[in-house]
């Protein structure tokens, strides 16, 4: 039997941190045994969230969080909290030989200039950037199993690199002019009160924001410009739907030569061929949030508008699972040498 592998939970308060509890509940070989929140340190978990209620979690001790206790009980770490927080946090642990997965931006962007100007934030562990693996198994799985720091994706960024890979690797599309729509339900904001995120705010309403400004914008770019081999600018928008959870974005792209959508469908089929968590539909459907709630699959559709010769990709995730806490504990899987999809079979769907 697989001996039991320890681990910790820096942020167990906050929407990815929860979700990533509520994973590791069934997961055979990873023990949650450290969970801290500054606010709630001294409660046990049951106590924040009563539905634990009778789940091996439901006692586990919420702790201040304490780079000491956590090296000293955990192999590895996850850390669910705020970028510009995370970066100080995984420096303590690395140095402690205590494997990370952070799920935060700090460690994405390979340009420590680019991540400064986008998210207004000096980088004050900039030295560990060489070695942080960025944590997307469908790209860089073999790098992720040698990894000791994982830059665990956003969520959007999850849902338009997924989308654009393909295309932008085979020389399909064009690499200037890509338009990336995204919606997002309210948890990526998030579980801190903020007004915008408020439920009269929120509910039967539909709005743009950051609009060519989103802090995602350059990790898209970094990975689409690896896909295609050459630098790409591309125009990312996001919206807020007023559901929980899940993305749907949709990405405008203009083809270099015609191509027929089967000959189009069957380049994407084959390059998701082996990977258990993309799904290319089949010709004809699209991708709905609904149908990836709480799961690991990023659903695919394609759609070709012949008189503007635009290919255009629909992309569907759960960001709190594929985009976030899914994605971590995939990772933690390959870095541990475990099948990826422990703990994630049938993408780990919602009861
Ligand atoms: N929400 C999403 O869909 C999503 C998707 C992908 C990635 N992410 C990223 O994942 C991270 C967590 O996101 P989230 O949505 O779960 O955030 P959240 O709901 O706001 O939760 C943040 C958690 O971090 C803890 N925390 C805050 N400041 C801290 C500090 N200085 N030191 C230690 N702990 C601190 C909070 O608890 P205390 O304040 O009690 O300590 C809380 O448990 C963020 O970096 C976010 O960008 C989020």
């Amino acid at each position: 039997m697989q001996k039991t592998i320890n681990t910790g939970l820096v942020g167990v308060t906050g929407y990815t941190g929860m979700e990533l509890a509520r994973l590791l509940i069934g997961h055979p070989v990873f023990k949650l045994v450290q969970a801290t929140s500054r606010t709630e340190a001294g409660k046990s978990l049951v106590d924040i969230y009563p539905h634990l209620q009778g789940t091996p979690l439901a006692d586990t001790p919420i702790s201040q969080p304490d780079p000491d206790r956590l090296a000293k009980e955990c192999n590895l770490v996850f850390l669910a909290v705020p970028h510009g927080t995370a970066m100080n946090i995984a420096a303590e642990l690395l140095a402690r030989k205590v494997r990370v997965i952070d799920l935060s931006a700090d460690f994405r962007l390979r340009d420590v200039g680019i991540y400064e100007q986008w998210y207004n934030v000096t980088h004050t562990q900039s030295q560990l950037l060489p070695q942080a693996v960025y944590g997307l198994p469908e790209l860089y799985a073999e790098d992720i199993a040698h990894a000791d720091l994982i830059a665990n994706p956003g969520c959007y960024p999850t849902s338009a690199i997924l989308g654009l890979y393909p295309a932008l690797e085979h020389g399909l599309i064009e690499t200037d002019g890509i338009v990336v729509d995204s919606k997002s339900g309210a948890t990526g904001a998030g579980r801190k009160a903020s007004v915008p995120s408020l439920f009269c705010e929120v509910n039967e309403n539909f709005r743009a924001y950051n609009l060519g400004k989103h802090r995602h914008t350059p990790e898209i770019e970094q990975e689409a410009s690896v896909a295609a081999g050459t630098p790409i600018i591309l125009s990312f928008n996001t919206h807020l739907l007023p559901i929980d959870r899940g993305i749907l974005s949709t990405i405008y792209t203009r083809l270099i030569q015609p191509a027929t959508l089967s000959a189009i469908h069957d380049l994407f089929s084959r390059f998701y061929a082996d990977k258990p968590w993309v799904r290319v539909l089949p010709q004809g459907t699209l991708p709905q949030i609904k149908w990836v709630r709480g799961t690991m699959f990023c659903d695919i559709g394609l759609a070709l508008d012949p008189r503007t010769h635009r290919l255009i990709i629909v992309t569907a995730i759960d960001n709190l699972c594929r985009g976030a806490s899914g994605q971590a504990l995939a990772n933690a899987n390959i870095m541990f040498g475990l099948d990826q999809t422990m703990g994630l079979a049938m993408g780990a769907l919602l009861p």
